[in-house]
């Protein structure tokens, strides 16, 4: 995709295809004023005359008219004026796409980013646009024998400037739009391969070949017989069941000196049956979606090696397979963990914390600024919050915060939900120094309080991505959620937003 800039008027400009909002009551946006005075009110007579309105998200395709030089002018319905914000123009944006998307159109000039939305600035109105056209173009066709790959037409994005010195942000906005939709849509890819090829080797291979395609990153793989010696018997009592060797994909990206990294880590549990705690069959195949914390991290590191950002971040990502088998770890047994910690299992599907406890006690050599975990772990974190925000826990408010900020800026929310003594004690075992589950009630919470028992002394949050990862039924594929949140939170970190 290519992009470019353009202070010509709506009316004015030549191309195949333009984008003009309007707003409900008959309120028209900076774009279709300028079209509708050009052509002596067409707009505002098939307003009057019904045709058109301007409620969220409609679209009007309008043809050569007279005293416009665009082709085609897509009028689009922005909702309210005193509503209008992110959310509201992504979704006018993404219904004007949809309806280009099957079009012959091979460039049009996006005229919403002339709009007024409260407290965003050029940049992001840019960014905003191509994300959500990134997202909505994105296709996962490989494991089709039929690929004659109806490939996207579009092939230039124009965007308009209120004034021409507002170019170099919008570019720039253009810029980390395109390096944020290359890593989503690897995250995409990830999460949306079948369990029998995107397994933790495969995850293990993505990551050595980014390592091949950017200077900055370094890759370390460590085998079971290393994670043996290291005493990680928390994570390999999940993948006892499976033939599949686990893996632990360490990933460095250093690109500042004398700083100490970011450490995201991801769950990576490539299928997950529920092990001996067997998983009941229907919508089972959606566990091989129980990998997009690694997928999501892996797509972070795709997104700040694209852009060079001037910081460090190192990813973690344990991986394996969580199957019932002879060999499979039972209901009832006690390992310890790497940090000396013993856990009695009482129940072989909570496996996501039993991977993420070895992995964060592993980071702790990182002497990470932040540790960040990102995971698929709880159904009771679908129960509390839907499908529409991931779930933010923390032993730190400000990280909390500077992660929940950054979730609505890149409009990829996020939702605190505590951690406290209370929740803790549900964990209690008569035999270990803790069981793995906590019962059903606050289940998201409980995960969260196992976690933290391996995290101090550093400044952790635990994002779990149970309800936004991935869409079930007809719709049925991975968000790459929470790339963009993660992106944001680094972005800052690396202080290059305008
Ligand atoms: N991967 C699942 C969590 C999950 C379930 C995510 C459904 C999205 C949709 C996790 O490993 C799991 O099975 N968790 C158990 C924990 C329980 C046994 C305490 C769960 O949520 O049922
Ligand atoms: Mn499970
Ligand atoms: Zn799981």
């Amino acid at each position: 995709m290519k992009y470019f800039t353009t202070t010509s008027a709506a009316s004015r400009r030549a191309s195949s295809c333009i984008i003009v909002g309007i707003y409900e009551r008959g309120k028209l946006g900076k774009a279709a004023l300028d079209i509708d005075k050009a052509s002596k009110g067409f707009i505002r007579n098939h307003i009057k005359s019904g045709d058109l309105n301007g409620q969220l998200g409609r679209t009007f395709l309008l043809t050569s008219i007279d005293g416009v030089k665009a082709q085609r002018i897509l009028v689009v319905g922005l909702g309210k004026v005193s509503s209008f914000g992110i959310s509201q123009f992504r979704q006018a944006t993404s219904a004007a796409i949809n309806i280009l998307k099957s079009s012959k159109v091979a460039n049009l000039v996006n005229y919403l980013t002339l709009e007024e939305v409260e407290g965003i600035n050029p940049y992001y109105l840019s960014r905003y646009s191509i994300q959500t056209v990134g997202d909505m173009l994105y296709r996962f066709n490989k494991m089709k024998s039929d690929r004659q790959n109806k490939s996207i037409i579009l092939k230039r994005i124009g965007l308009a400037l209120r004034t021409k010195s507002d170019a170099s942000k919008v570019m720039l906005g253009a810029k980390h739009a395109d390096a944020i939709i290359a890593g989503m849509n690897l995250a995409k890819d990830l999460g949306n391969l079948p369990p029998n090829i995107c397994t933790p080797s495969y995850l293990a291979r993505t990551a050595q070949r980014l390592t091949r395609e950017n200077k900055n990153i370094q890759t370390h793989v460590m085998s079971e017989a290393a994670m043996k010696r290291l005493g990680m018997h928390s994570l390999l009592s999940v993948t006892a069941g499976t033939v599949l060797p686990a893996k632990l994909i360490v990933m460095k990206y250093k690109n500042a000196p004398k700083q100490d990294p970011v450490v995201l880590v991801g769950k990576g549990v490539t299928f997950d049956a529920g092990g001996i705690s067997l998983k009941p069959g229907h919508g089972m195949d959606e566990m091989k979606f129980d990998m997009c914390g690694a997928a999501a991290v892996i797509g972070t590191m795709a997104v700040i090696a694209k852009l060079k950002l001037p910081i460090n971040v190192n990813v973690v990502v344990p991986t394996c397979e969580n199957l019932p088998s002879g060999t499979a770890t039972r209901p009832g047994d006690i390992i310890k963990s790497m940090s000396g910690k013993t856990i009695e299992i009482l129940n072989t599907d909570a496996e996501g914390r039993l991977i993420l406890c070895d992995a964060i006690t592993y980071s702790k050599r990182f002497k990470p600024a932040a540790l960040i975990d990102v995971a698929t772990l709880t159904g009771a974190c679908v129960i509390a919050l839907g499908h529409h925000r991931t779930a933010v826990m923390s032993n730190s408010d400000t990280l909390a915060n500077s992660i929940i900020d950054a979730g609505i800026t890149a409009d990829d929310r996020g939702w605190h939900m505590p951690i406290a003594d209370e929740y803790e004690r549900q964990l209690k075992s008569n035999f270990a120094d803790f069981a793995n589950i906590g019962g059903r009630e606050g289940g998201a919470i409980t995960a969260a309080c196992f976690l933290s028992k391996f995290t101090t002394g550093i400044e952790w949050a635990h994002l779990d991505i149970a309800g936004t990862a991935w869409h079930s039924g007809k719709k049925k594929g991975s968000t790459a959620r929470p790339v963009p949140m993660l992106t944001e939170f680094l972005l800052k970190h690396a202080g290059v937003l305008p």
